[in-house]
């Protein structure tokens, strides 16, 4: 059966065993409610629509169609993931798309936050519709909306993010198989379904990516830096047991540059911030403070192995004031 609505007596999915019914329930339904019909879904690689993936290719193979846009501004390694994991391990039908310069050539010179996030949602609907303009016989649109979206736009608290935003010409019959839960729960299915713990655990991570940590004008050479000292903190994190403990965690490269001295030589180059931040509802956000050794190592390995970064700073601002994200 394909509930609408959170049933008020469903028990909280906690154990590999009721994620396990859960999943065999819903690929009936899924099966029921779409039968011979195709199905496309946006798959993003966060959370809930690569949950939404790995149910849909158990339910009816490849009658689903993923598209994953790359907008250029995800984070190391990310469409290498998405592309290992569902083309070559899950066999979907992936159709990934590169739209890397086109985001980019558009954001040249773009300062403004809200007018930067404007252009990338925007593009990526138009990425999106062209490339489902290109498949034929398409009926359904799945997407990874999760039950604290609904109650969220029903308590007018924000629009729900995942309806709608295509053009009026492309109307979809909606397929949204974990609609019904918590965020939590999404993570113990996509677990059962077979996902990597990489995959369902990783820390929140906006829609608009490493453009809202690139402050300012986005330039291809400072995005690859936040790229680079991203992909460093990342790894050391893991290495030193924080991965999966601390909320977020990440770096962002201002636009500004500073004087430096390297090899006995001037340099003249970006400082690189690293946020690392807990909370539980992201309304109110704590400082995580970083052992010294941590911090001298990341500094270390920063300034060494990152192009174009001369300096280290730690963001120790809570929120309020300071919202998480930089734009
Ligand atoms: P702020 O910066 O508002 O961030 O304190 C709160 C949390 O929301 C994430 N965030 C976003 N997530 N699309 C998203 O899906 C966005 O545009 C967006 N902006 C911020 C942020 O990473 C943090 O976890």
């Amino acid at each position: 059966m394909v509930y609408d609505r959170r049933p008020d007596n469903m028990v909280r999915i906690t154990t590999p065993e009721l994620a396990d019914k859960f999943i065999e329930e819903q690929l009936e339904a899924l099966r029921e409610q779409i039968g011979d019909k195709k199905v496309l879904l946006a798959l993003s690689g966060g959370v809930d629509s690569s949950v939404v993936a790995a149910m849909l290719i158990k339910a009816i193979g490849d009658k689903l169609t993923c598209v994953h846009v790359n907008h250029g501004l995800l984070r190391k390694g990310e469409p290498e993931q998405v592309i290992e994991v569902f083309k070559n391990q899950m066999k979907a039908n992936l159709i990934y798309v590169d739209a890397t310069d086109r985001f980019l050539d558009k954001l040249a010179g773009v300062t403004d936050p809200e007018k930067k996030r404007m252009i990338i949602g925007g593009e990526f609907i138009e990425v999106f519709a062209e490339e489902a303009r290109k498949l034929d016989g398409i009926d359904f649109l799945a997407q990874g909306t999760i039950w604290p979206d609904i109650l969220e736009s029903e308590a007018g608290i924000k629009a729900h993010h995942n309806a709608g935003g295509l053009p009026e010409d492309m109307k979809f019959e909606l397929v949204e198989p974990v609609k019904i839960l918590f965020k939590d729960e999404v993570r113990i299915v996509g677990e059962r379904l077979g996902l990597p713990a990489g995959m369902v655990y990783r820390q929140p991570f906006p829609g608009p990516g490493l453009g809202v940590r690139c402050p300012g004008a986005i330039t291809r050479d400072r995005l690859e830096a936040v790229r680079e000292s991203d992909a460093i903190l990342r790894e050391e994190f893991a290495k030193n047991g924080l991965e999966g403990k601390v909320w977020q965690y990440f770096t962002v490269v201002p636009d500004f540059k500073s004087t430096g001295v390297k090899d006995g030589k001037r340099t003249f180059d970006w400082p690189c911030i690293i946020r690392a931040i807990n909370t539980t509802d992201v309304m109110e956000v704590t400082v995580e403070h970083l052992s010294d050794d941590l911090i001298d190592h990341l500094v270390k390995r920063i300034i060494s192995e990152v192009p174009g970064i001369n300096r280290v700073l730690f963001d120790y601002t809570p929120k309020p004031p300071a919202t998480v994200e930089y734009e």
